[in-house]
């Protein structure tokens, strides 16, 4: 999918030591895998009815469409003005707008955000890994399975050893591919295994509209009910917003490097936003429904869908063919979006002469190990220890996602609003109508800085 050599035809800029997309395909490929992932199936499903559902739904539509799509943009431009890793990239730009070479501090920001997002983001895609391999069991026992949904989870929480065992396989086969380069293995991934899960997760709600609970869960996720919503119900819709895009980390930059000068940014960023938000409303669709048909709690927390999906794979006919494939298929989206989490540390080590890629893929993939570990513990021996009502892995998320990311947002926009030439700005943008650039202009500007600064002030109860 990258191509060896340096330039495309007509491209001046050089990219340093690496490839470029094929096409504005492969690039659209590319970001909607590293957007789409347990971001969307996983944690917004759970973070929604953690607060209480359509309001909830509501705004975060609401910062896709005003923050998130500016921002995409934001991240996609950058990485493509500087052709380097988002750390260099972003020293080179404000050199070259003229600006001090600190703002390589938002690159430093996000290569630390993503270490942290990534230690436990592949302990939950070790627990799919964990599921694909139980259903797979499935198929081939000879005796009906035990049904223990609530228990089989436990069970595997309460286990260091396999938690353990999973979260480094997902590591290995992540820096495996950040080693070898982003090449022919992501693509094909996005391109095949992509649509199969987009299809399995139309059965799964073909599956939820059959249990007559799917009217309750379209008023659940779209009648909002403003009464619930407080500064942190919307610090939390911000942080999924940016978590879901990919966003704030810059993860988006350092893929936005290889970028080809004719892809133009703005339609490109609509189609990720419209695929990525379009998997999270139809996760929502499939889960909520059996939910409310099992009497299940919906306030269960991260394990929301290792719970209810296990009761309507024992329900459907075939469900442990269904139950396999759609735990692989997310543990492949997974993949494609820690890939992302990983390119930005990766990228700017391999760019220093110390570093060849597969050290440096070494050296992040082991470090995301070592504070993978603390999660897999606040599981079980840790458990108990807790600050504010959240255990480790609770805590890292939270500050990571809720606080962390939005914060790599409000600089990069910043960044792009005010310190980076306007001449750069707009050649990267140049299919842009002049009214489009304004809006764009405007929303990095201001509405996007603003609002992520009032959220952060009425969540911490200042206003
Ligand atoms: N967006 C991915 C998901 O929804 C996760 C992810 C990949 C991510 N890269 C990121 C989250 C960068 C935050 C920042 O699963």
């Amino acid at each position: 999918m990258l191509k060896t050599d340096n330039s495309s035809p007509g491209d001046g800029d050089q990219v340093s030591g690496h490839g470029m997309w094929s096409s504005k395909m492969a690039f659209i490929l590319a970001a909607t895998g590293s957007a789409v992932g347990l971001g969307n199936i996983w944690r917004f499903p759970y973070v929604t009815a953690e607060n209480g559902g359509g309001a909830f739904v509501l705004i975060y539509l609401l910062c896709i469409a005003v923050i998130g799509i500016p921002l995409l943009m934001s991240e996609i431009l950058l990485g493509r003005a500087g052709r380097h890793s988002p750390i260099n990239s972003l020293k080179l730009l404000a050199q070259r707008s003229k600006r001090t070479w600190r703002w390589m501090f938002v690159g430093v920001l996000g290569a630390l955000i993503g270490w942290m997002i990534l230690s436990f983001y592949s302990m939950v895609a070790g627990w799919t890994l964990a599921y694909s391999w139980h259903y797979l069991g499935e198929i081939f026992a000879t005796a009906p399975p035990a049904f223990d949904p609530q228990g089989k989870f436990g069970g595997l929480l309460a286990s260091p050893g396999a938690l353990i065992f999973w979260l480094t396989a997902f590591i290995l086969l992540s820096l495996g591919v950040v080693a070898l380069g982003v090449e022919k293995g992501l693509e094909r991934a996005v391109r095949i295994l992509m649509p199969m899960l987009f299809a399995l997760l139309l059965i799964m709600v073909g599956y939820g509209m059959s249990t007559g609970f799917f009217q309750q869960t379209i008023s659940y996720l779209f009648s909002p009910d403003f009464s619930k919503v407080d500064g942190n119900t919307i610090l939390q819709a911000l942080g999924q917003a940016f978590f879901s895009l990919s966003l704030g980390m810059t993860g988006i930059m350092a893929y936005g490097a290889y970028v080809p000068r004719d892809v133009p940014i703005g339609r490109t960023a609509a189609t990720i936003a419209l695929a990525d938000t379009g998997v999270a409303v139809l996760a929502g669709m499939a889960i909520f429904p059996i939910v409310f048909a099992n009497g299940l709690a919906t306030g269960e927390g991260p394990g929301l869908i290792f719970v209810t999906l296990p009761y309507a794979f024992a329900d459907m006919s075939y469900g442990s063919f269904f139950g396999f494939g759609f735990f692989l298929l997310l543990a492949v989206a997974a993949w494609t979006s820690a890939i992302s989490l990983m390119e930005p540390a990766v990228a700017f080590l391999s760019e220093s002469k110390r570093f060849t890629r597969v050290s440096a893929a070494l050296v992040v993939g082991a470090a995301t190990w070592v504070l993978a570990l603390g999660s897999v513990f606040a599981m079980n021996i840790w458990s108990g220890f807790t600050i504010a009502g959240k255990n480790f892995q609770e805590l890292l998320e939270y500050v990571a996602s809720n606080l962390l990311l939005p914060l790599g947002g409000l600089t990069t926009a910043v960044f792009v609003g005010w310190a980076l030439s306007r001449v750069i700005a707009r050649e990267q943008l140049s299919e842009l109508s002049e009214s489009r650039y304004q809006l764009w202009r405007f929303l990095v500007r201001y509405v996007a800085p603003i609002l992520v600064f009032v959220v952060f002030l009425s969540a911490a109860g200042v206003i």
